[in-house]
């Protein structure tokens, strides 16, 4: 795949020296342009799925311009960086109008949950994200299980439990198997516990009652997990190839719970049976139910699966956003212009764009810093990334920025917990994670960890142990 912007090749791109393009902050793809059609998109967030999501808009022909708020060290690469005094919806759709903004694409769940979306309806604005009623499907664990329930989709058992709950009664109930303790609200991935512990099982019931007034108790799902990104609108929906997250800190699937330390994508443990049980059992009923809401669902439904011993597909958790790092091996995977269905999904046209998947296979490993997911070290100088700013585009593998700021003295730092992915991107899975891992191999960041068996279910000899 040859990265080519308005006729500039990939080989002039990486021969800019990094901090001389991240000082300037600014590369208008517009001003390249001969064959664009120029539309200007405004992409909010600030991880590497949010880098993930420019890099493949600079592949859009129809695309003149890039901005992105508040924006990484790699977005500042692809368009224009804006930081803003707040995140506050009326400071974003301020920005978008001045911008002349064509479509705004919302990274993270946050400010959807907030609302942007309906702010954009009222102004006219295409949005690639949901309303704020539809995003609570990922702001509210009970509200996506009421509509999991409505609409006849698998899903685990649960119950809820407030102040006046027998817990000790509840835990009974699911004893054998390992509690799942779900909180209510957007906690930022530190809302759920899966533990053989009954004192900490009942402990985080607790806290949580005391914090939100109540909590859910969900009987524990066996099996493997897959994610299922699915773009949809009022006209269609269409679901990207399954993909496979690694969300324990530490090989072999142990340590700690994290954002997700690498995936890969196609994930073979979604066969061709499997995906049509996922579409029959839970895509086609939960689009029948969004599209059929006063205002449409408009933008991607992450399904989070677990996948039982008898191939059959269960509804883990509902995103109302890319997954990260999902997003980062799933769109090399689209061979069709992402503008044109992202800017389709926004304007419920969806049906009318033909999506077509490169036969091609994507890996990515995150790198994280000492001490995430509890207390990640920041600031500390990432050596190597510099000599590997060709490699921040797309090619045979590159560098998705996530946590990365420039210092005074112009040297990448690590100012986030996770801190970067090497993506690969092959006709195999195996040569996937072969030249993303040979990438990782060329950066050094003190204390810096990272998984060395991403893929080990997929592929033989991946373990790293
Ligand atoms: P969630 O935020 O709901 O996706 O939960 C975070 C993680 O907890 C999931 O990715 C699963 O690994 C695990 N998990 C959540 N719910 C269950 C369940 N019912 N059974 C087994 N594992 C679960
Ligand atoms: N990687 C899981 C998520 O984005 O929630």
């Amino acid at each position: 795949m040859t990265r080519r912007v308005g006729g500039r090749s990939n080989k002039a791109w990486a021969g800019r020296q990094s901090s001389e393009v991240f000082r300037e902050g600014l590369i208008h793809l517009r001003t390249w342009s001969h064959i664009m059609e120029d539309a200007t998109v405004l992409v909010i967030g600030s991880g590497g799925r949010e880098h993930a999501l420019c890099l493949a808009l600079t592949q859009s022909t129809r695309v003149g311009s890039i901005h992105c708020s508040p924006g990484n060290a790699g977005t500042a690469l692809l368009g224009v960086n804006h930081r803003l005094e707040n995140n506050a919806t009326s400071t974003i759709i301020s920005l978008a109008k001045k911008l002349n903004t064509d479509l705004i694409v919302v990274g993270p769940e946050a400010p959807l949950c907030e609302g942007l979306a309906d702010a954009c309806a009222e102004q006219g604005l295409a949005c690639f994200g949901p309303v704020a009623a539809l995003a609570h499907l990922e702001g509210s664990k009970l509200h996506a299980k009421q509509t999991m329930r409505a609409a006849g989709v698998p899903t685990a058992d649960f119950q809820t439990l407030d102040e006046a709950s027998d817990i000790e009664a509840a835990l009974d109930a699911y004893a054998g198997q390992p509690w799942v303790v779900k909180r209510n609200v957007l906690a930022g991935g530190k809302g759920v516990v899966v533990t053989s512990d009954r004192s900490e099982a009942k402990d985080f019931i607790e806290s949580s009652i005391a914090l939100d007034g109540m909590v859910l108790l969900e009987a524990f799902l066996p099996g493997e997990e897959a994610s299922m990104l699915v773009i949809m609108d009022g006209s269609s929906y269409v679901s990207l190839p399954a993909s496979q997250d690694h969300k324990r800190a530490y090989d072999g699937d142990q340590g700690p719970n994290t954002g997700g330390m690498g995936a890969y994508c196609p994930a073979p443990i979604v066969t061709s049976e499997v995906s049509e049980k996922i579409h029959r059992r839970i895509l086609q009923p939960m689009h029948d139910h969004l599209a059929s809401q006063p205002t449409p669902y408009r933008g991607v439904l992450f399904v989070g699966l677990m996948i039982d011993e008898h191939d059959d597909p269960y509804v883990v958790e509902f995103n109302v956003r890319f997954g990260d790092p999902e997003c980062q091996v799933t769109l090399p995977l689209i061979k069709t212009d992402l503008y044109e269905i992202l800017h389709g999904a926004a304007n419920d046209r969806l049906k009318d764009v033909k999506v077509d998947f490169h036969h091609a296979s994507a890996l990515t490993v995150v790198l994280a810093s000492e001490g995430y997911p509890a207390s990640p070290i920041k600031g500390r100088t990432i050596q190597g990334l510099e000599a590997g700013m060709g490699r921040m585009n797309y090619g045979s593998s590159w560098i998705n920025i996530a946590g990365v700021s420039m210092s005074e003295k112009d040297t990448y730092i690590a100012s986030g917990g996770r801190v970067l992915a090497c993506t690969g991107l092959a006709t195999s899975l195996g040569e996937a994670h072969e030249i993303a891992y040979a990438i990782l191999s060329t950066l050094e960041l003190e204390g810096g960890h990272y998984r060395k068996d991403i893929g080990f279910r997929a592929i033989s000899g991946a373990n790293g142990i």
